[in-house]
């Protein structure tokens, strides 16, 4: 039976992959679940470890003395202010990691390393790619175009892979639909939070985004899904050496969601609510990089000089919304009628669900690469919010809505 190390093992991706292995002693004997700090108690089969990437190879395999597995769950991340610094430090953290286990010879028993990145890889944070987004779309780099640490990292672990005598695997991820504490981009807690507090308020639930994304289409990825992806690629030969799409397999509107979201938390959506409180919230807008994804490819594709600038539209802002006194009161109130976690709205992800409603434009991503090689993983994306929030309930993070 093989052994598993799982990196970020409390953050929203990394913790389902450590609970899908917990899950299953018979099949995976024990699981090293890695972070600074532990936030969940494990299974006879999990051993959680403190460690801090962000030291030097040498530290690191001082910690790892006596870590060994076959397989390796790379799904840290550590979120800095500016891009070239997310490069810097997630490169070394992967880069120290892979060198630490070199120095104590655990990578002699390695046979397959998974990473976790992201769709960031298509640039959807810099304006509209190509739609759908395919695996094999040309990476964004060169001149104009800001450093993309998903890049260093998949090079790292591409050169360390030749090295020694395992594979990888790399996952990309989007708009992840999964529960974690304090961690830097939850969809499900700020979404949750803002509905509820809405609720408190006067019952309308206005979407806070862009009015164009309401009726366009995002790919989400449940992070539970993603963990049984991770299992299903880890050991399926044909995965060796490639990146794959991971995505719930539906492609989902606001449109659909929003009023099943306003259903759960007993609000009501004004009958035109992109016309109302106009003038009272002045939201903001952000414009994005001035050459959008596409257009490293729209000559090829036959779009020369048709295609847009993105931007990010926020009807109401829900940083400056966060630190209104009447939202702060309805906080408080329900925290203390609920007995809710106090952290859970001071460290709730405002500018990152901003982002996620504020776009103008789809956010298509192809899952047949996957498919093909036999993946049938799917998730209804609803359900997989729905049953975040009731964990979200459960843990004390939102009020119950029963
Ligand atoms: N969340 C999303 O919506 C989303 C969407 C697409 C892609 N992604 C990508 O998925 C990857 C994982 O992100 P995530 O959202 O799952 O992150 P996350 O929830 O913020 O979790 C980060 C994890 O890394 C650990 N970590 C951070 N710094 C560390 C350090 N110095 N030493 C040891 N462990 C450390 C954290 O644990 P401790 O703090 O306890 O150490 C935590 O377990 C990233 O590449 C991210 O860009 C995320």
């Amino acid at each position: 039976m093989p052994n598993a190390i799982v990196t970020g093992a409390t953050g929203i991706l990394g913790r389902e992959i450590v609970s899908a292995l917990g899950k299953d002693p018979k099949q995976w004997q024990t699981v090293y679940a890695l972070s600074r700090s532990q936030k969940d108690t494990y299974p006879s089969n999990v051993q959680h470890d403190h460690i801090d990437l962000t030291q030097d190879a040498k530290g690191m395999a001082d910690q790892l003395k006596g870590i060994k597995a076959e397989y390796v769950f790379f799904a840290a991340y550590l979120q800095k202010d500016s891009e070239q610094e997310n490069w810097d430090v997630n490169g070394s953290m992967l880069k120290n990691f892979l060198d630490a286990l070199e120095i104590t010879g655990a990578s002699k028993e390695l046979k397959r390393v998974i990473l976790t990145t992201g769709a960031k890889q298509y640039g959807v944070h810099l304006g509209p790619p190509k739609e759908p987004m395919e695996e094999s779309d040309p990476w964004l780099e060169g001149p104009g175009r800001p450093p993309n640490f998903y890049y260093h990292q998949q090079r790292i672990l591409a050169e360390s892979a030749k090295k020694g005598s395992w594979d990888w695997v790399v996952t990309y991820p989007n708009d992840v639909v999964g529960v974690a504490k304090g961690n830097f981009m939850n969809l499900a807690t700020s979404l949750g939070l803002y509905a509820a507090i809405s609720k408190e308020l006067d019952g309308n639930l206005v979407f806070p985004g862009s009015e164009d994304f309401y009726s366009m289409f995002d790919c989400f990825t449940s992070s539970r899904l993603h963990a049984q992806f991770n299992l299903w690629a880890a050991i399926e030969p044909q995965c060796s050496n490639q990146a794959f799409n991971v995505t719930n397999g539906d492609a989902e509107s606001w449109q659909n969601m929003w009023p099943k979201l306003a259903s759960r938390f007993r609000c009501h959506i004004p009958r035109n609510q992109f016309k109302v409180g106009v003038g009272k919230d002045p939201g903001s807008v952000m414009e994005l990089a001035e050459a959008p994804p596409i257009a490293d490819v729209a000559a090829q594709i036959g779009l020369e000089n048709n295609v847009r600038r993105g931007k990010v539209v926020a009807k109401i802002d829900l940083t400056k919304w966060s630190k209104r006194a009447d939202v702060e009161n309805a906080w408080e109130k329900l925290r203390d009628q609920h007995g809710l976690d106090k952290d859970a709205f001071p460290k709730a992800t405002w500018p990152f669900l901003t982002f996620v409603l504020g776009r103008d434009y789809n956010i298509m991503i192809s899952m047949s690469k996957a498919r093909k090689l036999g993946w049938t993983g799917y998730v209804d994306t609803w359900d997989a919010l729905s049953e975040c929030f009731d964990e979200l309930e459960q843990e004390k993070i939102l009020p119950s809505t029963k």
